[in-house]
């Protein structure tokens, strides 16, 4: 079991960084394995629309050589994908947007005669703000996904006002851990394993985390 995490933000200590980290760790509680990626790490050209071209390029893995393919590709192996993405005037950071875009490519697959290769993942959303716009950053992200074949599973949303300092926001860093845990789960459910579905509200576990990421953000 496979859970993706990307970063949407260009701080690999800031707020998104942190809730991910976190969810992460709740992925990983429940057994999967997780990797971290940032769309900040290389090139991803944006999409060039050629979904309306009269014969569509527009297949998985895209036309464009880039950095944006390369996570395709990851995307493609996942069984989980969770976005955690700062909020940029209501929006996801551009650079989460542009990967987006290029997923059109995975989707699109139902033009050829294939199901979306989104479909069957599971999917949870992280938004980090200093201001507003949580709910609606992350109900962005969890439309668009859905829309694209993935699966929400219970308690898949996190968002927190409090920044960088995301890890002191307890609401959230619960959240968090529990998007990475649920979304873990529910990949065993789609398997045919038995799991409950519930939140875990868990505050030790919480502060072990917690801990656990402040030392790994002092390391990097
Ligand atoms: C271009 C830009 C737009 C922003 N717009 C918003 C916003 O609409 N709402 C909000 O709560 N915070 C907004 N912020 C603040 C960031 O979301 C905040 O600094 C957050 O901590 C960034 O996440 P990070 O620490 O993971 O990089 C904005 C920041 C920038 C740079």
């Amino acid at each position: 079991m496979k859970v993706l995490g990307v970063l949407g933000s260009p701080h690999k200590t800031g707020g998104s960084a942190s809730l991910l980290l976190a969810a992460l760790k709740g992925a990983e509680f429940v057994g999967a394995k997780t990797e971290l990626v940032s769309v900040y790490d290389g090139e991803i050209t944006p999409c060039k629309g050629c979904i309306q071209d009269e014969e569509p390029d527009c297949k998985f893995p895209c036309v464009f050589e880039d950095y944006g393919k390369e996570l395709l590709l990851k995307i493609r192996e996942a069984d989980g994908l969770i976005f955690s993405t700062p909020i940029y005037w209501f929006a996801p950071s551009g650079k989460l947007k542009l990967l987006i875009d290029r997923m059109t490519c995975l989707e699109n697959m139902v033009a050829f005669g294939e199901p979306s290769y989104v479909e069957g993942k599971v999917f949870g959303a992280i938004a980090v703000g200093a201001d507003a716009g949580g709910p609606w950053v992350g109900g962005y992200l969890i439309t668009t996904l859905t829309c694209m074949g993935a699966i929400i599973p219970p308690w898949g949303i996190a968002y927190s006002h409090k920044g960088d300092d995301a890890i002191h926001d307890d609401k959230a860093l619960l959240d968090a851990i529990n998007v990475g845990l649920l979304v873990a789960k529910m990949i065993k459910v789609i398997k045919g394993e038995k799991e409950d579905l519930t939140f875990l509200d868990d505050k030790k576990l919480m502060q072990k985390i917690r801990e656990e990421i402040l030392k790994e953000l002092e390391r990097s």
